[in-house]
């Protein structure tokens, strides 16, 4: 089973403080039956340089290296960023910020607000032969609201995934993410653990909702489709996306 998005390595960004902290969290990946992680710290254009992010992240892996061998912990791991839409980021060298060994780029979108040519800017990416994963679709407002814009990105080749630990909430705030799972537009759960008691590794309980919604069979192509994109493949194991129907007009 496969985690593409955690801020595990530590003393980086809002995620692991120390190599302790890190562990703990790693521990929890494994008692849920996690054994291939991509340890994906934020990266903004705004903030820092690829080369900035990319020596930052050496040492994070460097400062986890002893800790991980001394655990004992049986986990493959591959390198990669969460990175922070922005209209520039055609003009960057994203092959640095690729899941590694890979084309696919772990992208975020702004929570509080809608950026423009957001399809835009990704079939550019797309052009220069990468292959963008939209992180947590479940965060965005804006894409709740209105499932037929997630519609258009999966079905012009975008992967996407949502939180775990999203849809352990209430049900009226899953209700919403229930139907966009149901609609076949998201390919996979990841953790985006952070910490081990504000932002936990939740991945088995999170695919146990989605057991609960939708069967086994939902969660099997879950759990296939997370071990492709680790190995660079397509995510093919659930059926095609269905274009979301509007009800008096409102998503609901
Ligand atoms: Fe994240």
């Amino acid at each position: 089973m496969t985690d593409l998005h955690c801020h595990i390595l530590p003393g980086i960004d809002d995620g692991a403080r120390n190599p302790d902290a890190s562990i703990q969290l790693l521990q929890m990946e494994d008692r849920d039956g996690v054994n291939q992680i991509v340890l994906t710290p934020h990266f903004n254009s705004e903030r820092e340089t690829v080369e900035e992010f990319c020596q930052k992240r050496r040492r994070g892996v460097m400062a986890l290296a002893e800790p991980l061998q001394k655990s004992g912990l049986k986990i493959e791991f591959k390198l990669g960023a969460e990175i922070y839409f922005s209209p520039a980021l055609p003009e960057l060298d994203l092959k640095k910020l690729c899941l590694s060994g890979t084309d696919i780029l772990l992208i975020e979108l702004p929570v509080d607000y809608n950026p423009g040519w957001t399809k835009e800017i990704l079939f550019d990416i797309q052009m220069q032969g990468f292959r963008p994963l939209l992180a947590h679709v479940d965060r965005y407002p804006y894409v709740l609201e209105h499932p037929e814009m997630l519609y258009e990105l999966v079905c012009a080749g975008i992967y996407t995934h949502m939180n775990a630990s999203s849809l352990l909430r209430k049900p009226h705030e899953t209700k919403q993410m229930k139907k966009l799972i149901g609609w076949n537009l998201v390919h996979t759960l990841a953790t985006d653990a952070h910490s081990v008691h504000r932002r936990p590794a939740q991945l088995a309980k999170g695919l146990e909702q989605v057991r609960h919604w939708y069967g086994e069979e939902m969660v099997e192509g879950m759990i296939r489709n997370g071990d492709a994109l680790f190995a660079g493949k397509e995510p093919t194991a659930l059926p095609e996306p269905t274009e979301p129907k509007a009800r008096f007009s409102l998503f609901r």
